[in-house]
């Protein structure tokens, strides 16, 4: 129990600080917005910081002024600038979080309805009247004593099941992505031409970004510079020992060489291009491996599906299953499978490993 003058002290400070909240909101339909907070936010009896920082004893707490969480940069300036969570910072920063602290990594887009707001404030303020217990006596507080003993004992934290817990997907976990970052993700094209953005380039113009932006690696030809890899050339040598696999020698759709520059290239820099760039810098390498040979040519959407690279003919369906010896499962061998093994050749010695030069060294191990 709590010695008298600290529980004076706790009234008094509660009342001070959460009365005018109080007033304002119902915390009882706060808990029920609080819902949306609890993705990130824990508050109650042991609550911990989450992706976001737990939001006890929030009333009276300088912005950013946990010990223990990693605020935005922004959010620890605003609580040097001398901002503390009261009912009107709060109602300001949930309504808005990114006008409100500019910069804060809090990823919601804000209750814009006011009573919503004024609710969830006046939720999270229950816990913050035990903000003011003494912070060293934890287990001595004593949530009965609070000044609205109804409400208090109900939603008293404590329990796990009186904490909210998200309700979506089937192990409650996360946040649902919004649509604008699916949207940002699902970027793939299709052989067929699905997913294409609309937009065109010429190869002259991707002669122009190629050099600019690819050259240094991959060379003015797509040759390759060094050892970076070669996009051009290659053809009919997939048979022999060491087959040079370039899109033109090797790759089956143009909808990759899309994709893939478009996703992932420059090296180092991608999603640098815009989508007319990539059109054009894909006419290009059409180009380099002489699939199209008119510098006038323009990839677009609407054509983009007519070009055929050469070796598409010899991707083929995987058709193993129809095959008899797949047609009776047989149990996977999964120890001692082989009586005696040898090791007949190394990684090193088959020049796929570089080796820095040492050829004595690679061909010792033997
Ligand atoms: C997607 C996760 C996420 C959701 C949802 C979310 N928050 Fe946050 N919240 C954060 C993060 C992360 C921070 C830290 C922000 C920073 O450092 O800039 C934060 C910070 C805060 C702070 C400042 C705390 C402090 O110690 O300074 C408050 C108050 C807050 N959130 C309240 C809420 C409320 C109320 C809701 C629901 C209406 C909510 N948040 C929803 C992630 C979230
Ligand atoms: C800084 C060097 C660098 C630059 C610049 C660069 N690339 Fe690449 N590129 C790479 C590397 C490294 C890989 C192999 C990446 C891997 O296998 O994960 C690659 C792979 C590729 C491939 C796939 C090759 C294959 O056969 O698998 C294509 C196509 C490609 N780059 C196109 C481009 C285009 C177009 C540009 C210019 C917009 C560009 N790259 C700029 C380094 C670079």
């Amino acid at each position: 129990m709590l010695k008298f003058p600290e529980f004076a002290l706790t009234c008094g400070l509660a009342l001070l600080i959460a009365a005018p909240v109080e007033a304002a909101g119902d915390p009882e339909k706060g808990a029920v917005v609080f819902k949306k907070c609890a993705a990130c936010h824990q508050v109650g009896d042991g609550a911990k910081n989450r992706i976001g920082p737990h939001l006890n004893e929030l009333i009276g707490r300088t912005a950013g002024g946990l010990d223990g969480f990693k605020y935005s940069k922004a959010m620890q300036d605003a609580g040097a600038g001398g901002m503390v969570w009261d009912t009107e910072t709060l109602d300001a920063y949930l309504e808005s979080p990114r006008t409100a602290v500019k910069g804060t990594r809090m990823a919601f887009p804000g209750l814009k309805d006011a009573d919503d707001r004024a609710d969830a404030i006046a939720y999270l303020a229950e816990y913050s009247k035990q903000a003011s217990a003494p912070a060293e006596t934890k287990t001595a507080a004593a949530p009965a004593e609070s000044p609205a003993p109804s409400t208090t004992v109900e939603t008293a934290p404590g329990t796990a099941a009186n904490q909210p817990i998200p309700t979506h997907g089937v192990l409650h976990l996360g946040r649902m992505a919004t649509p604008d970052e699916v949207a940002a993700w699902d970027i793939d094209v299709r052989p067929d031409g699905v997913g294409l953005p609309a937009g065109k380039g010429t190869v002259s113009q991707g002669e122009v970004l190629f050099t600019e932006r690819c050259a240094s690696c991959h060379g003015d030809f797509g040759e390759g510079a060094g050892r970076w890899p070669v996009l051009a050339g290659g053809r009919d040598t997939l048979k022999n020992d060491r087959p040079e696999k370039t899109i033109g020698s090797y790759w089956p759709y143009l909808s990759t060489v899309y994709d893939y520059v478009r996703r992932a290239m420059p090296y180092g820099d991608a999603r640098s291009l815009n989508d007319n760039e990539v059109y054009a810098i894909t006419a290009y390498m059409l180009y380099l491996n002489d699939v199209v040979t008119d510098e006038a040519f323009e990839l677009s959407r609407a054509n983009f599906s007519d070009v055929r690279l050469p070796n598409e003919a010899n991707f083929t369906d995987d058709t193993r299953k129809q095959e008899a010896h797949y047609a009776v499962p047989a149990e996977p061998c999964m120890r001692d499978c082989k009586a005696d093994v040898t090791i007949t050749s190394r990684a090193r010695v088959l020049n796929v490993t570089p080796d820095g030069g040492n050829d004595d060294a690679a061909t010792k191990v033997d």
